[in-house]
């Protein structure tokens, strides 16, 4: 097609025109009916006295024939008809001739003969070609800056067309076991997440500000205090933190709280929420219950909180060996990848590199390991259950590791290399498939995490997660060895959703802001009337709220929540499209009581 299109000819009005199908929609039964489609001009080819077309629109797309001969007006506009223009085009459904059969179309044995065809509207021609097999790969800013037209494409439609279906799956699940969808609001004060807030200035009382949540916690804790008893939301989010591909400023939740449960009431409800997202997304349903690990079975076994079970665990093997048979420094971690064989000498290179960027030694040369310390290494072999195919690897700190926990950050980074070295290899022996949807539970999470740059203890999840039963008393002694009734929710190597079992009583929530270093005066400055509402007969509850953009990010087999958000911000938080965020004019600030004086970072 040219490049320039030519000035607009004369519209046509869509007057009483009736859409009778969608283009992706018509199938052998309708051969025989008179059809009217309605869409956008995909692909044109023009055979002289005979011209193809195909008409797209959101459910797919259909061939239509235009022929001078048997209907030369319609023809005549065709040749007109450039990408993306707006068309209505009306006559019978025929089937094609089986030699033009085409087999990537679900259209594809049918086509429909233009009667008549009608031009509702011309396009500019498009930043970029739609027709996705002949054109370059786009840029992703060209794509966000025209997000309109990008999200004709048929990825972007499958995305937004998934998230619809398992929006409604959710919305059915919940309200099939009495749960109640209820608003939070917006405009609202600090919630207790730890990013940053987005704040909006008050016009009517000038010098103060609104922040936007980054979660609806003290809220959906707040109508369990106010008798709702099950509530849930689909929820915006808002958390002014460093972006990445799993990550932006503005984003959903499936916000979860339930009165009169624990960790297995809460956790059942999401299990079978699960089942019915998979389902409504076509994918093999997970069996029930999920696995479940603690936090300190997860560290142990794949050096992580976020398990990728698409992997095999590795083992700690140290007590196999016996001591100087290897220079180990903590725990030795044996890992196997199964079925790769034989690595090249680049895949070992890499690995090697990446094994000493995360300060490991590593010993992968297994052949040489058996023949110098044969009955160890069939020990080793033994405790992975490895086969002759499986590539073997063994790792130890390199150098000793500080922090509180040293055979912590060396079991971390073992299992940073076991991720590397399966997502290295993931095209070339398919060991991570996008349909291989495996979930899990990280239980007992420790109550808090230490600090070093603020030299303080704060929340691992959020201060109103409840302590373990029997750790209650280590609170103010030991804050770092007390769990925590909080749990996550794991999907293929990537936290899906957090929570936990909430305080219900004004003394636990007192202590626990102590072992946080907040001073009463702090407490009540921050959570105030949060503390006053915990008075008045608070249940027992817990929730969980799960990210639904990661969500469908990896029931779509998208590696970017972009992909499946119609209009996202770039890493830099930045809408390309619309040229958000922007200055404001000044008679706004005025307004708001505002005077800017930016001042430079660092
Ligand atoms: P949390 O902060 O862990 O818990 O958030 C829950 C889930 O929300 C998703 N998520 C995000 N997704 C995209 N972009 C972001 N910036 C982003 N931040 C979080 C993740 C995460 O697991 N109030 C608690 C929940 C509770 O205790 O009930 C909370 O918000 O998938």
């Amino acid at each position: 097609m040219p490049d320039q299109p030519p000035a607009p000819s004369a519209l046509e009005p869509l007057g009483g025109l009736q859409r009778t199908h969608y283009c992706g929609e018509i199938r052998d039964s309708d051969i025989g009916t008179n059809a009217v489609l309605m869409g956008w001009v995909h692909r044109k080819r023009d055979l002289g006295g005979l011209l193809f077309l195909h008409l797209r629109d959101r459910s797919g797309i259909s061939q239509i024939v235009f022929n001078a001969e048997t209907h030369p007006e319609a023809h005549a506009k065709a040749e007109t008809l450039r990408s993306e223009y707006v068309i209505a085009v009306e006559g019978p459904v025929v089937r094609r001739s089986e030699d033009t059969y085409n087999p990537n179309l679900q259209t594809g044995t049918v086509e429909v003969v233009a009667r008549t065809v009608t031009i509702l509207n011309t396009s500019d021609t498009p930043p970029f070609q739609l027709d996705e097999d002949d054109h370059a790969p786009v840029g992703e800013e060209t794509r966000l800056k025209h997000r309109y037209i990008d999200l004709r494409r048929p990825q972007m439609q499958r995305n937004i067309r998934l998230r619809d279906r398992v929006n409604r799956a959710i919305r059915e699940a919940f309200h099939s076991e009495r749960f109640l969808e209820i608003e939070t609001p917006f405009m609202t004060r600090s919630t207790p997440e730890g990013a940053r807030d987005f704040l909006v200035p008050s016009r009517i009382q000038p010098g103060t500000m609104y922040a936007l949540p980054q979660s609806p916690q003290i809220f959906k804790q707040l109508l369990m205090i106010g008798g709702s008893d099950r509530y849930f939301q689909i929820v915006r989010c808002f958390r002014d933190e460093d972006l990445r591909a799993d990550r932006q400023p503005e984003f959903t939740q499936i916000d979860v709280e339930m009165s009169f449960v624990q960790e297995d009431g809460v956790l059942s409800v999401i299990e079978r929420l699960m089942v019915a997202v998979c389902e409504a997304a076509g994918k093999p349903a997970p069996e029930l219950p999920l696995p479940r690990l603690t936090y300190a079975e997860a560290m142990q076994r794949y050096g992580t909180d976020k398990p990728d079970l698409r992997l095999p665990a590795m083992h700690v093997v140290t007590d196999l060996l016996a001591p100087g048979d290897l220079p180990t420094v903590g725990p030795l971690v044996a890992i196997r990848i199964p079925d790769v064989g034989q690595l090249t000498r680049r895949e070992r290179e890499q690995f090697r590199d990446f094994a000493s960027e995360q300060n490991l030694r590593v010993f992968d040369d297994f052949r040489g390991l058996t023949k110098k310390m044969p009955d160890q290494m069939q020990a080793v072999r033994d405790r992975l259950s490895a086969n002759e195919d499986d590539f073997l690897v063994l790792a130890t700190g390199l150098s000793p590791a500080s922090g509180p926990r040293p055979d912590e950050s060396v079991l971390a980074a073992a299992g940073n290399l076991r991720t590397c070295i399966g997502e290295a290899f993931s095209d070339r022996h398919g060991l991570l498939r996008n349909d291989d949807i495996r979930f899990l539970w990280v239980t007992d999470f420790p109550m808090f995490e230490w600090s070093d740059a603020d030299g303080i203890w704060t929340a691992a999840h959020h201060p109103f997660t409840a302590p373990h039963e029997n750790d209650v008393d280590l609170l103010l002694t030991d804050p770092g060895a007390c769990r925590s009734k909080a749990y996550d929710l794991v999907l293929n190597g990537v936290e899906l959703g957090s929570g936990s079992i909430r305080i219900h009583r004004e003394d636990t929530q007192s202590k626990v802001f102590a072992a946080l270093g907040f001073t009463p005066e702090e407490a009540r400055h921050r959570f105030g009337f949060f503390l006053d509402a915990l008075q008045y007969g608070t249940p027992p509850h817990g929730g969980i709220a799960l990210g639904l953009d990661r969500l469908i990010m990896l029931l779509a087999g998208e590696s970017s929540i972009r992909d499946v958000i119609p209009f996202p911000k770039t890493t830099k938080g930045t809408d390309l499209m619309c040229e958000a965020p922007n200055t404001v004019p000044a008679r706004n600030l005025r307004e708001l009581g505002i005077s800017l004086r930016v001042v430079p970072k660092g």
